[in-house]
């Protein structure tokens, strides 16, 4: 989450609220095919007659400290052969061993037990030669902040390197950390806080350095850290030390690359544009880059629709309105004055001033939304949007199973409440010889492909449904909107997902890949716009979960759940797939209907977001939540899992309720996961968000990020430390501060287990 800082109510996230309009399909649109979900299942995840690997948001070594194993070709289908082969002896199956953490509104880290974290990488941290220590108190160099930590730490890997500076994914001891910086808490930012004069559309900032920091703090930090005895720490001066930030030059390719809808004042070709921005959470590739995804980029554009829409065409209007292209600009940039000679401040100004899109930043908003491919071991090169996976509000992009002579392909959630899942699948079949690649590996894999988007039938099984111009619907005899070319396509993506049949889920966040089996994860956060009567079979909870003394009313799905599927014949191109819901977030003391997991005081937690497989320990999955429901007990959370596979569950029927109307929905649970599956490893401080995981090559270093501590402090108490929302992690009167922790087992032994 990343609340929108000018709002008046704190705990109102803006950025997630939907702007689906369509009715895609609700369980009622669908016809359910009646086939036994034992007999899909049967199809779906027995036949796997390939090792699988993942390495979504990692790059730490795989099991044998081998990173990213490239594995054979799956052989050809051959016919049964004549006797059973003996059945392979089954590895030793991981335990949780650790005391779960208690829940907590403390001010702290929680560990359990025989663990340290210890703070590495915080807010406005020197990342070279000559920067200063970071005052914290507002009145740091803005000249400076292009070299310094930027702020709320999100989605993060952790890429070993070797002696030769080159990626050793086995790497224990050193190695590259880029991470996200999604958004900022401008209060703690400035002496007190952003300065703005007047109201509504008339508000404007009116002090271009306090702007200047803020462009600088969003983006992207590459930082080298070393292990040093049992420490971590983080090397100042490397010279791989770099900050992608707002006006990093970035450049454009696969279908929309220099075309007229990417034409601004300072790329009149549409080949390039200036900076990334809501990086939320990530993805890795198998050749050695890190992407970077823009999540709620809409709402930084300024588009005043009553003055700018007489100036836009009808299709223009329709894009804007399903992107949330709407507003005065969340951070206000566009409004200082004067603007410099190239535009930094207008350019986030997407209204029609010019006489052509090549005179203003009418289309700027397109140049924006899309997965960002960034290569760690290459300071000095040009970040490139690609394009071909679709523009949306992209939360992470994980890589799925890698396998020489077979496509590549990535899952991605689009969070906002009633948006899709996607994947892209590559042209290109993977060479283990493009390792080390670098770039010119993602022009061959990730420019050429097809974008899917997903339906989850009523049945336990689901479609992933292509979105290219002339099929499903998406053509240019389309009424609502009609695509005129591939480019149109990926650009609004939403609207052709819209089309072919999307299922609206309850805004996708992070995805995992199952390193076991291949079984993929999707967290939906939370959707306060799920009704009762709007409830599917993978999206099946509508209740209310009370809130507080003042029992203050959360309505639709509060508390989040985590969808898992196996695409068909353990083929990630496969285009249908079988799904159940792994598990649901809710409060252990809530009723049958609403704690369908089963879940106790040890591992109850609610709106999960960030999620991610261990390598190093294969099977081991982490959870982070971002939530704003359960925090009247407890602050944000990861908790670890031991999940098994989709199917070993079975269909349920649940009861939902809205006051006096109640109605039943059926669905598919995974099986309860138990004290022994599922336990709180960690509790963050007051007001943060636990978002973003890696692990050093050997699995004895986990990293995480802690997000925006103290972030509802109230502005009017900026000048009161006692009234701020947290001091984390300095403590005192000091001003919280976004960051990573390192985390390790006092015995050295592996985390979690
Ligand atoms: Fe940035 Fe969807 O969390
Ligand atoms: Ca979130
Ligand atoms: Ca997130």
């Amino acid at each position: 989450m990343t609340a929108n800082s000018r709002s008046d109510d704190p705990s109102i996230d803006l950025d997630d609220i939907g702007t689906n309009p369509t009715s895609n399909p609700s369980f009622s649109d669908l016809i359910a095919s009646r086939l036994s979900r034992r007999h899909l299942f049967g199809l779906g995840v027995g036949t796997a007659g390939t090792a699988l690997l993942q390495a979504c948001g990692g790059g730490g070594g795989g099991g044998g400290g081998i990173g990213f194993p490239v594995l054979p070709p799956a052989p050809a289908p051959a016919p049964p052969p004549p006797a059973p082969a003996p059945p392979a002896p089954a590895p030793a199956p991981l335990k949780l061993n650790f005391n779960a953490v208690a829940k907590s509104l403390d001010d702290v880290v929680s560990v359990p037990a025989g663990y340290t974290a210890s703070v590495l990488y915080r807010l406005g941290d020197p990342i070279a030669n000559g920067v200063a220590a970071y005052k914290n108190d507002g009145t740091d160099d803005p000249a400076t902040y292009d070299r310094r930590a930027g702020d709320h730490h999100d989605g993060m890997t952790f890429f070993g390197m070797d002696g030769s500076n080159k990626w050793d994914p086995a790497n224990a001891a050193r190695g590259l950390l880029v991470m996200n910086h999604e958004a900022i808490t401008p209060l703690f930012l400035h002496p007190t806080g952003q300065t703005i004069t007047g109201t509504g559309n008339a508000a404007v900032r009116t002090v271009a350095d306090e702007v200047l920091r803020e462009f600088y703090l969003h983006g992207v930090s590459v930082v080298e850290v070393n292990k040093s005895g049992t420490s971590w720490s983080y090397k100042q001066d490397s010279l791989f030390n770099r900050r992608v930030h707002t006006l990093t030059e970035m450049t454009f390719s696969g279908p929309a690359a220099k075309t007229d809808y990417l034409k601004t004042k300072y790329s009149t070709d549409g080949s390039k544009t200036r900076g990334t921005l809501n990086n939320c959470a990530n993805g890795t590739t198998p050749w050695g880059t890190y992407l970077t995804c823009e999540e709620n980029w809409a709402g930084y554009f300024r588009r005043i629709p009553a003055t700018d829409n007489p100036s836009r065409t009808a299709k223009e209007i329709t894009s804007f309105g399903r992107y949330g292209v709407s507003s005065t600009g969340r951070e206000l940039w566009a409004t200082v004055t004067p603007d410099t000679a190239d535009d930094i401040y207008g350019r986030w100004n997407t209204q029609v001033t010019g006489a052509t899109a090549t005179d203003d930043f009418r289309n700027a908003a397109n140049t924006y939304g899309w997965v960002v491919e960034i290569d760690p071991f290459n300071p000095a090169s040009t970040p490139k949007k690609r394009t071909a996976l679709g523009r949306f509000g992209h939360e992470g992009a994980c890589l799925g199973p890698v396998v020489v002579g077979k496509p590549l392909v990535w899952y991605m959630g689009d969070d906002s409440q009633n948006e899709y899942l996607y994947k892209f699948v590559s042209t290109k079949a993977w060479d283990a010889a493009d390792i080390g690649g670098g770039m010119a590996a993602g022009d061959k894999y990730m420019d050429d492909g097809k974008l899917y988007v997903a339906r989850f039938n009523a049945d336990g099984t689901g479609n992933w449904l292509e979105l290219s111009l002339g099929v499903n619907g998406i053509t240019s005899g389309n009424a609502a909107y009609p695509f005129a070319d591939a480019a149109d396509v990926v650009i609004n993506a939403r609207l052709a997902a819209d089309v072919a049949g999307a299922t609206k889920m309850d805004r996708p966040e992070w995805t995992a890949v199952n390193p076991k089996n291949g079984d993929v994860y999707l967290t939906l956060t939370n959707n306060a716009a799920r009704t009762i009567s709007t409830t599917d079979a993978a999206n099946p909870r509508y209740y209310n979960d009370p809130k507080g003394v003042a029992q203050t009313a959360q309505k639709g799905n509060p508390n989040g759940h985590i969808v898992r599927f196996a695409d068909a014949g353990a083929d990630p191109a496969a285009v249908s797939f079988t799904w159940d819901v792994y598990l649901f977030g809710a409060r252990s003391t809530a009723s049958a209907d609403v704690n369908l997991s089963n879940l106790v005081a040890d591992n109850d937690f609610s709106s999960p977001d960030g999620m991610w497989f261990s390598h190093a320990t294969a099977g081991l999955l982490w959870l982070q939540t971002d939530d704003g429901k359960y925090t009247d007990v407890t602050n944000c959370m990861m908790l670890a899992a031991l999940p098994g596979q989709v199917g070993d569950g079975a269909a349920k029927t649940i009861t939902n309720v809205d006051g006096a109307t109640s109605a039943t929905q059926a669905t598919f649970i995974g099986k309860a996961p138990g004290a022994d599956g599922l336990r709180r490893f960690l509790v963050g401080p007051k007001d943060c968000e636990i978002t973003g995981i890696a692990e050093s090559g050997d699995g004895r270093a986990l990293f995480v990020n802690i997000q925006h501590p103290g972030e509802t402090t109230a502005a009017a108490n900026i000048s009161d430390p006692t009234k701020f929302g947290s001091h984390w992690p300095e403590g005192g009167t000091a001003r919280p501060r976004s960051a990573t922790v390192v985390i390790t087992k006092d015995d050295g032994g592996l985390i979690g287990l």
